[in-house]
């Protein structure tokens, strides 16, 4: 018999351990909202990470870089007001672990109290280690992410593939085994060459997911809009569109907005009507007036 209690049923690291470890693949999307978290969990994700990528996505800034606490705490609460089931994540935005230990420890704390299971941070290496351990001491749960770290932009040069080059990739390799060494739970791996992915997947205990990593990863992830086409674009070679969500949309709207010129919106079916004895009285009132 089955001890678990319906919120014991929300997905765990243990059980996306177990997906991995029973050979299938760990699915991963970003959420920002209550209507994207309710799709998401809908479509059986295993994974929801309120990204910082909100930002660009959601928020109209060019970059991750403005995101703030206050906005993620905004964001992660309302995807929780959505109740999912997938193992539910979010970005520490950029420096905001970086000043501190405590900074670090202080920040992620809110993010587990505003619900979620666990933080990504950016980076790998020496630098990182130290916060990495404060937090899993601490018993929060920590996804690294490597490669291109859209927090980093300005130092990378732009949105660019990492670790093509056999120095590079050497030193991402090893960023990753540290992350492993430091406590993470899993590492992501943004836009690199696809064989390093899977040396990375191989060489690592814990499990991988990748973005721009090829497919031999533990699991994927993708921004929602991406998927869906909401966005304009330009989008990065990783992403596959399974809907142009832009047009279908503005083909919507445009149809509701001609209708209300046209006034054919709204017709009776969408209006409400007073009771036959209002309606008396109404015209009743309306003769004497008269
Ligand atoms: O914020 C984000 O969207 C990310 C991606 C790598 C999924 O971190």
């Amino acid at each position: 018999m089955s001890c678990r209690t319906p919120a014991q049923s929300k997905k765990s690291v243990t059980d996306l351990r177990a997906t991995v470890d029973s050979g299938g693949k760990l699915v991963m999307v970003t959420a920002y909202d209550s209507p994207t978290a309710h799709i998401a969990d809908a479509a059986g994700v295993d994974i929801i990470l309120v990204g910082d990528s909100v930002g660009n996505v959601c928020l109209g800034f060019e970059n991750t870089i403005p995101v703030t606490m206050a906005m993620m705490c905004h964001h992660l609460e309302a995807v929780m007001r959505a109740h999912p089931k997938a193992f539910l994540m979010a970005d520490l935005p950029f420096l905001t672990y970086h000043l501190s230990v405590e900074d670090a420890l202080k920040n992620a704390g809110r993010l587990i109290q505003s619900g979620a299971q666990a933080v990504k941070l950016e980076g790998g290496g020496e630098n990182r280690t130290g916060v990495i351990c404060a937090l899993v001491d601490a018993g929060i749960p920590v996804m690294g992410h490597i490669g291109l770290t859209p927090q980093s932009m300005h130092s990378l040069g732009g949105h660019k593939v990492q670790g093509r080059g056999e120095a590079e990739a050497t030193r991402l390799l090893k960023e990753a085994q540290l992350l492993e060494e430091a406590g993470c739970f899993s590492v992501l791996m943004e836009c690199i060459p696809k064989e390093l992915a899977a040396r990375v997947t191989k060489t690592l205990n814990i499990f991988t997911i990748g973005i721009g990593a090829g497919k031999n990863c533990s699991g994927q992830v993708l921004v929602f809009h991406d998927i869906l086409g909401i966005n304009r674009g330009p989008f990065p070679k990783f992403v596959r569109k399974y809907m142009d969500g832009f047009n279908q949309m503005l083909t919507a709207l445009s149809k509701w907005s001609n209708d209300v010129k046209k006034g054919t919106f709204p017709s009776d079916q969408e209006s409400y009507s007073l009771t036959k004895a209002a309606t008396k009285k109404l015209a009743a009132g309306s003769s004497k007036a008269d």
